[in-house]
Order: structure tokens, then sequence, then C-alpha cells
């Protein structure tokens, strides 16, 4: 038997309610914000990832799929959408249309990581990009999108953690000052951090091996560094989120996983999920839009894991939905009338109520069986001595009550269901 790839989950019916609740309150959210939905393809380019959210990062280095197609062009699925939709920015010259893009998305995402409890190789992310706007506010507007967003899932163990990475100048000042400080204790380092000592060495801050935690302890923190500019970004994104009343910690330490950062960063995190935490971040990347040929153009915006949120859900047990019900349920008491039952469904059906019939010549214990377990509102019972006085019998499974109708009168059964 084929089964489904490692990493790779179904969706099944029985889960879908929750997906749709959360997409529900998504688009509510983004559109109470302004936020317009943005789809873009699922493969693009290689070129387009390897360049913005850079070479030497895990994603670009070993998590992405990368395939050949039949013409020998280098293809990769996406492993996130920033990129994508900043390469449709540009594509399309959003810019010339307005001056302030607010972008949203939801869909799926693949990365080659190691599967793991909330961590998988295709996941869904629902993410926002602000194009065109260098105001902290917008960098507030993202936290507190994405903060709204789990607080009206019902979750509540959140930590919403804030850092500032500078402007690249101030960021490459500090790299020297803390390559300074590893020096001295480079011999001890993991082989892990070696080697992103040289390619990467803010993501030291991201190592969980002891020996790593102990030497970053005392590293110099990139926010002691940060010119005077970056910092007043900082202290108004902070004063914007006091003001939105969204609680949240400066985290110096947070690095993020993607190169393309320029300022503000941040991450929100679970404390009911074990250690796949972060259910959503993000950032500022000011120097993105040029970087991949299009005007000199900052951009700010999130993403959020929704397998993750949907586990911290349940495990929070954060939301209840109501089961799911059908409005009508047509029992045929004896054989003969499938047709009758079956124009009735449709005629209810394009009515604009959700109807379902027997397909399966059940007995009429059976099918009515069959109506509880899939909580029928009403059960229409066609056949018997009724239906030769030209009557059907529409049942009220709620509290029992029967009620006897023409049997050609849909419209007066219809507005009793209705
Ligand atoms: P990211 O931190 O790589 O950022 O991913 C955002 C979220 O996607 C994570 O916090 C996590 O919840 C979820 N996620 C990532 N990888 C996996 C995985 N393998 N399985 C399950 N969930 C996962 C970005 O993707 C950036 N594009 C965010 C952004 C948008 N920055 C600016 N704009």
């Amino acid at each position: 038997m084929i089964k489904s790839v490692a990493g790779t989950r179904d969706i099944l019916p029985a889960d879908i309610a929750k997906w749709k609740h959360l997409q529900s309150i998504v688009d509510s959210v983004f559109g109470n914000f302004n936020y317009k939905e943005i789809r873009t393809p699922i493969f693009e380019e290689t070129a387009l990832f390897a360049r913005s959210i850079g070479e030497a990062t895990d994603i670009v280095s070993k998590e992405m799929y990368t395939f050949l197609d039949r013409s020998g062009e280098s293809l990769t699925l996406r492993p996130e959408m920033t990129a994508g939709v900043v390469r449709a920015f540009i594509e399309y010259s959003l810019d010339k249309k307005q001056n302030l893009n607010k972008l949203y998305y939801i869909g799926p995402m693949f990365r080659q990581e190691r599967p793991q409890a909330g961590r998988f190789r295709q996941f869904y992310q629902f993410g926002a990009e602000a194009l065109g706007g260098n105001d902290p506010l917008l960098d507030a507007e993202m936290i507190t999108m994405a903060y709204d967003i789990l607080a009206q899932l019902g979750l509540k163990k959140l930590w919403v953690k804030i850092n500032s990475l500078g402007v690249p100048s101030s960021r490459e000042k500090y790299k020297n000052i803390l390559r300074q400080y590893l020096q001295p204790y480079f011999e001890k380092l993991t082989a892990e951090s070696k080697k992103r000592f040289d390619t990467n060495i803010l993501r030291l801050f991201d190592s969980k091996e002891e020996t790593d935690l102990m030497i970053m302890e005392n590293a110099p923190l990139l926010i002691e560094y940060l010119d005077d500019e970056s910092l007043e970004h900082f202290e108004k994104v902070k004063q914007a989120l006091l003001a939105a009343g969204v609680p949240f910690e400066v985290n110096s330490k947070l690095v993020r996983g993607l190169d393309y950062y320029t300022n503000t960063t941040f991450e929100i995190v679970s404390g009911s999920v074990g250690s796949q935490s972060a259910l959503c971040g993000g950032g500022r990347y000011n120097g993105l839009v040029k970087e991949l040929g299009g005007n000199d153009i900052p951009g700010v915006g999130f993403a959020a894991g929704i397998e993750r949120i949907l586990l911290a859900c349940e495990n929070e047990k954060s939301f209840a939905l109501e089961d799911e019900k059908l409005d009508l349920f047509i029992v045929s008491i004896e054989k003969g009338l499938e047709n009758f039952a079956y124009r009735t469904a449709i005629q209810f059906r394009r009515k604009g109520l959700s109807v379902d019939l027997d397909y399966l010549s059940r007995s009429v214990k059976a099918q009515m069986r069959e109506a509880n377990r899939i909580n029928a509102k009403y059960v229409l019972l066609i056949g018997g001595e009724e239906f030769e006085k030209g009557e059907i019998v529409l049942k009220n499974m709620i509290n029992g009550e029967q009620k006897n109708f023409a049997k050609d009168d849909l419209e007066k059964i219809f507005l009793s269901i209705r």
C-alpha cells in the first residue's frame, strides 16, 4: 500500500471545521486591518529563494525541495511566501498602483526538515506583508494582527518576543564585535556553530547546545550597538504595541532563520506545544525589494504555522465548535419512491438547504439511525399510508414533533424547515 510521504498530512473531513474556523478568523482580522489577499504560485525559480532568504540559511542550504523540470530549469517548491509576494509585487509594479500595499495569504509551504510534532515537510502558513512603508506602526500592526488572530482562537499561553536587528551597517559593525568576543572560545563551539561563525554568526544565538549556550550567555548584544535611528524606530514599535494592548517582551537574543530582516523582528511563542513552539514569526525587510530587482521600497511582514496553532488550540482546548448539522434527511419508507425522494431532495438543495437521503437501500430504522448520526434537524418521511393519502410527514428531530403536509406542497415544508 502506498502511504503519504513522511512529513505530509491529510486533513480529513473531521478536522476541516477547525481549519475553516481558523481561516474565517484570519480572513476577518486581515480584512479589518484592510489587507487584501494575494495568491502566488507554489513553485518559483530557485534563485528567488536563494537571493531573498539567503544562501547560508538552513532553509536554502538544506531544506528546499528543488528539482529540474523537463526543460532543465531549476525550480523550488516555496518554503515561505515573502519571496513570492515580493516577486509578484515587483513583476506587476504594484507600487505604481498604490503607495502602500497591504497583502495577506494562506497556503501550503514546503521544507525538508526532520518531521516531528509541529514540524512538517508540507505545512500551511497564513501571513501578511506590507510593502511601501517604513512607519513603525506597520511593524506593530503585524504583531497586533498575529496576536489578535491567536487571541481570537482562544489561545492564552502566548509570549510575544520582539527584537531589533538594526540597519545592515550597524549590524555589520556588531558582527565584528561578536566575532572578537567569540574568537577565544572558538574551539569550544559545536561543529554547527563553528560553521555558522563564518556564514551566519548571529544564528549562534539560536543554538540549543549547552556548550554554545554557556558561551553565548555573556556575548555582547546587538541591541547595545544599534544606531540611533533604529533605536528610535524600535521605541516607536514598542509604544504602538502598548497602545494596542499587546503584551510583549524584548528579547535581544531573538534571531530569525532568514537573512532578509532589518530592524524589527518578532516571534510569538506558545507555552502549550512542546519544542516547536514558535507559532509565528516575522519582521521588517527594507532591503529585499531592491535586492530582488525592484525599487528601494521597505517592507514588513510575518507568517504563522497553522498546524502548530491548531495543536496549541487543541492542547489548550481553546475553542469548541458545534457539531455540524444537516437541515433535512429524507427517509423512504418503501421501495419505488426513489425518484420522488431524489426530486424532493434536489428541489430543497437548490433552495439552499443541506439535504441528504438514503443511497444504500437501508431499512427505515437504519435510515432514522443515519439521520441521528449526522445530526439532521428534520426528517421527511415518504411512503406508507400517509403517502397513499397524498401526504408526507415532517419530523422535527429536536423536539420530536411531527406534521403532515400535502406531498407536493414543498414551499410550505421549506418554510417550516428554514
Ligand atoms: P518562519 O519563521 O520561517 O518565517 O516561518 C513562520 C512560521 O511557520 C513558524 O513560526 C512556524 O509556525 C511555521 N513553520 C515553519 N516551518 C515549519 C514546519 N516545518 N512545519 C510546521 N510549521 C512550520 C517565514 O516563513 C517568513 N516568511 C515570515 C515573514 C513574512 N517574515 C516577513 N514576512
